[in-house]
């Protein structure tokens, strides 16, 4: 039988991110669990802010087909995001707006989006661990009609969170992982 696919996408480019890191541990559990983890900066997708008038000259950039050609090949998606004065930051909604606007011929519209499990976690360093971003992004993903499991991860107090071996070191926080695993994995083998 095929592998089971997961792309995991970091929604901070900071050298020493918090999310980053975070998505490198549950990247970790993931590879335990069997799965086959593509890890991505966007850094390497480099996309301009939104704007129709672009679009309309110059098409939707090839970083964005690219981008949504990678999470096409994929059984689900796991995003990592920061909280930005509440929401998500601009790099994560620009990506997933332009993500939206690539048309396929072969595909309905927003297909790339509704044939895959996405999971979502966060990483602050304050109490509430991202959690405002979290609804954000749950609300964002589901009017692109992306399917978005229960479970999520919202790591607060992010700094302090790890032992000196990069792993969680709270029973809570290890606890709200491996369910936010499990259901991604469940979903995304739905997807195969
Ligand atoms: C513009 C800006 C706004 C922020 N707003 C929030 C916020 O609303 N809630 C929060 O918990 N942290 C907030 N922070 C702190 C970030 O959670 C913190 O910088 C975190 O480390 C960013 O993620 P990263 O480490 O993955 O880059 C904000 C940071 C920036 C730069």
């Amino acid at each position: 039988m095929a592998a089971l696919k997961i792309l995991v996408i970091p929604g901070s480019l900071r050298t020493g991110s918090l999310n980053a890191k975070l998505a490198a541990a549950i990247a970790h559990e993931l590879v335990v669990a069997g799965v086959e983890v593509t890890r991505i900066s966007l850094a390497d997708f480099p996309l301009p802010i939104y704007d129709g008038d672009l679009q309309a000259k110059s098409g939707v950039p090839k970083n964005a087909v690219n981008l949504k050609r990678m999470i096409g090949v994929h059984h689900g998606v796991l995003i990592v995001t920061p909280e930005y004065n509440s929401s998500v930051p601009a790099l994560v909604k620009n990506t997933i707006d332009w993500i939206s606007r690539v048309h396929d011929p072969q595909e309905t519209r927003g297909q790339v989006f509704r044939d895959r499990a996405f999971a979502i976690a966060a990483a602050s360093g304050g109490r509430l661990g991202g959690a405002r971003a979290l609804a954000a992004l749950r609300l964002i993903l589901t009017a692109c009609h992306a399917p978005v499991v229960p479970n999520q991860l919202a790591l607060s107090f992010a700094d302090e969170a790890y032992d000196d071996k990069d792993r969680l070191k709270h029973a809570h926080d290890i606890e709200a992982l491996n369910a936010m695993v499990r259901q991604l994995v469940e979903f995304s083998q739905r997807m195969m």
